[in-house]
């Protein structure tokens, strides 16, 4: 890769670190003392995290990234045309690797000026903005490190029409008010042309269901206990990883997979930072991530009542993984 052209690379860091210990600060003490013990799911993603989940989306039985790039492959061209989209906003944006069909799209069309990711992990987004800086000669890059729960605020202003997107089915890992609060700030980085494109797994059989997240490999596993490596460099916790399974399995009632760590036997753990002392026993769980399952009803609703239309409904054949183009309200 050639040298990143610095004059073409904004990058704006919401997060400071003594903020995002303070913020983690909270979110462990509040998680690790509650009834049901649960670790915030953004937490997955320090460096190490970020290339396991980059490993999970090629592994066999993780059918979503293959099934959304397939489907956007399929719309990128006409979907590109119809929007004449300038800008493309990307939260929540990894490696963006599926983001390339669309942004490929838009330099044929010889519309694209500027990429805007959003993510938590830095480290991922100035690599993928390295990358992208290489393949795209013209295009700038505002990256915003930063919550998109948060900090949506730093996003610019737009500067042409532009595609607000939202991959992976990341939306499912939100509990429902979050997911409201996080569509309605969402909808604030539309004008009126503009559209939100948002990739959602659908509702389907539990074996495929559960195969996704239990990996024979053990990534998925890996990926788990992660989250507790983190809050070990982090706040000085004495968490032993290898200590905990991995547990993954489908909660029909709530159309969502959860993902929890579940101790062989009881475990004392001392998080330095909190000077907090806890007992994980292995009647216990440690929550760490849902992941939401959608219909096409659902995606409706949800977006009806974040203020915004439904106005393009993409799927594979086999109607694994959505894609749905929304505006908000006039
Ligand atoms: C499930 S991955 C999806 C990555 C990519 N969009 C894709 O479709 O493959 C979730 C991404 O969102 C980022 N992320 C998770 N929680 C976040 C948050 N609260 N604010 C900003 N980024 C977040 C992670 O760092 C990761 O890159």
């Amino acid at each position: 890769m050639n040298p990143v052209d610095a004059s073409r690379l904004t990058v704006e860091v919401c997060l400071t670190r003594a903020g995002r210990l303070e913020t983690m600060a909270d979110d462990v003490r509040r998680g690790l003392t509650a009834p049901q013990k649960s670790l915030p799911c953004k937490y997955f993603y320090d460096a190490y995290g970020s290339r396991l989940f980059e490993r999970i989306t090629e592994i066999p039985e993780y059918y979503q990234t293959r099934t959304e790039l397939a489907t956007l492959q399929s719309i990128a061209d006409p979907f590109v045309d119809d929007g004449r989209f300038t800008e493309l906003v990307e939260l929540g944006s990894g490696s963006a690797t599926k983001t390339r069909t669309l942004l490929d799209a838009m330099e044929r069309r010889g519309c694209l000026t500027s990429y805007i990711p959003v993510d938590v992990s830095e480290a991922m987004l100035r690599e993928s903005a390295a990358a992208l800086l290489d393949r795209y000669r013209n295009v700038t890059v505002h990256g915003v490190v930063g919550d998109f729960q948060q900090h949506l605020g730093s996003v610019p202003r737009p500067t042409g029409p532009r595609l607000v997107i939202f991959l992976g089915s990341t939306i499912g890992n939100l509990q429902s008010d979050e997911r409201r609060h996080f569509l309605a700030e969402a909808r604030e980085l539309l004008d009126a042309d503009d559209r939100f494109l948002i990739g959602v797994d659908l509702v389907k059989d539990v074996g495929m269901l559960e195969a996704a997240y239990n990996d024979s490999a053990g990534i998925t596993a890996e990926f788990n206990r992660n989250i507790l490596r983190v809050v070990n460099r982090e706040l000085g916790a004495t968490f032993v990883p290898e200590a905990y399974r991995h547990s993954a399995y489908y909660n029909e009632a709530d159309r969502r997979i959860e993902m929890h760590l579940v101790p062989e036997d009881v475990q004392r753990v001392y998080v330095r930072d909190l000077q907090l002392t806890i007992d994980v026993s292995p009647r216990e769980t440690i929550w760490t991530e849902i992941s939401c399952k959608f219909t096409w009803d659902s995606v409706v609703a949800m977006l009806d009542e974040a203020g915004m239309t439904l106005t393009q409904w993409h799927t594979d054949p086999r109607g694994l993984f959505g894609l749905a183009l929304a505006a908000r309200h006039g």
